[in-house]
């Protein structure tokens, strides 16, 4: 299956990238290079509806135009080493679109390329091969397994990767290393506090090396110290080149992103880039300002 999956992973590419040449053949597959890397994330005309009839909700890509009958969609490209936030008020379609983007639910309408593939076309079991290898998740409510200890929570997507034992052990330590939990990593869920909790949850996501980390409220559980801890980390994952998506409610979390999207009723109504996609996320492109204009340290002074 993974053969057949990187066949399809080659084929897509190629399709994606390829030009004709003059006499209308194909040009060699090595001119893809000119073209740079595939996006990571290449939505169009996307359309979510769940349920049918009068029960009908267009959760994503507007209502029908009322003349022509046709739904406006969702049109989105993510460069690679990009960091997105997505925002939008409760029923904004935010969940709906990380949902999509994550291959854990299916669009009603359109097309989604993920890293040059083709995922509409992809069975259950291509999609779950997918979102193993392309995609890092985290969750508001951290999803750890219980009782589990943090190494053995890390070390899963790697075991369902197929990698070997001292491999697993290896790389899943260098991930705790990596968010700061190196002496916690025989920990339980129960033993940990929530930052610390995310912090494994995010070495998860990274552990398998993901063309995309994918966080739907990454901090709405936790305080603001253990905030700025994981947005800490996510920063530095993407000043290493990692491309992140995440979904939040706080205007003090989408500060840390490179560009800004504002879903309203299923579509994006404002994009707004902050920073480069090439070069380091805002916090870290001058801390000193970035702290400076932080809103607690805007009103220290008066509480
Ligand atoms: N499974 C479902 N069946 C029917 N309608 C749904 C379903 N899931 C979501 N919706 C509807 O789709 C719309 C978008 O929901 P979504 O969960 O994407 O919003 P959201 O922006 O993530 O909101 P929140 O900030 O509250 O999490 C809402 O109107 C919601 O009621
Ligand atoms: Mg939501």
């Amino acid at each position: 299956m993974r053969q057949l999956l990187s066949g399809r992973l080659g084929r897509v590419r190629t399709g994606a990238h390829r030009a004709a040449g003059p006499d209308g053949a194909a040009a060699p597959v090595e001119e893809e290079n000119l073209w740079g890397p595939s996006p990571v994330i290449e939505v169009r005309s996307l359309l979510k509806t769940y349920g049918h009839g009068d029960a009908a909700v267009r959760a994503l890509g507007g209502p029908p135009d009322p003349v022509t009958g046709v739904s406006p969609g969702v049109d989105l490209v993510v460069e690679q080493g990009d960091m997105v936030a997505v925002m939008g008020s409760s029923g904004s379609g935010k969940s709906t679109l990380m949902n999509i983007l994550g291959c854990l639910d299916v669009p009603s309408d359109g097309r989604y390329l993920l890293d040059g593939i083709d995922v509409g076309g992809l069975d259950e079991h291509q999609l779950s091969l997918v979102r193993n290898r392309k995609i890092g998740f985290v969750f508001q409510s951290f999803n750890l397994v219980p009782r589990t200890p943090a190494l053995a929570q890390v070390e899963l997507p790697l075991a369902y990767a197929g990698v070997k034992a001292a491999e697993r052990r290896r790389r899943a330590l260098a991930a705790l290393s990596l968010v700061g939990l190196a002496d916690r990593v025989d920990h339980r869920p129960n033993e940990l506090s929530g930052g610390q909790q995310q912090r494994v949850a995010v070495a998860r996501a990274l552990v398998t090396a993901p063309a995309m980390l994918l966080a739907d409220e990454p901090t709405g559980n936790l305080d603001s110290h253990s905030t700025e801890d994981v947005l800490a980390i996510i920063d530095r994952l993407n000043a290493s080149g990692r491309t992140v998506v995440l979904i939040t409610h706080e205007d003090e979390v989408a500060r840390h992103a490179k560009r800004v999207l504002r879903l309203v009723d299923g579509q994006v109504v404002a994009d707004v880039r902050q920073a480069p996609v090439d070069g380091p996320p805002p916090a870290l492109r001058d801390p000193a300002v970035f702290a400076a204009h932080a809103p607690h340290a805007l009103t220290s002074g008066g509480s």
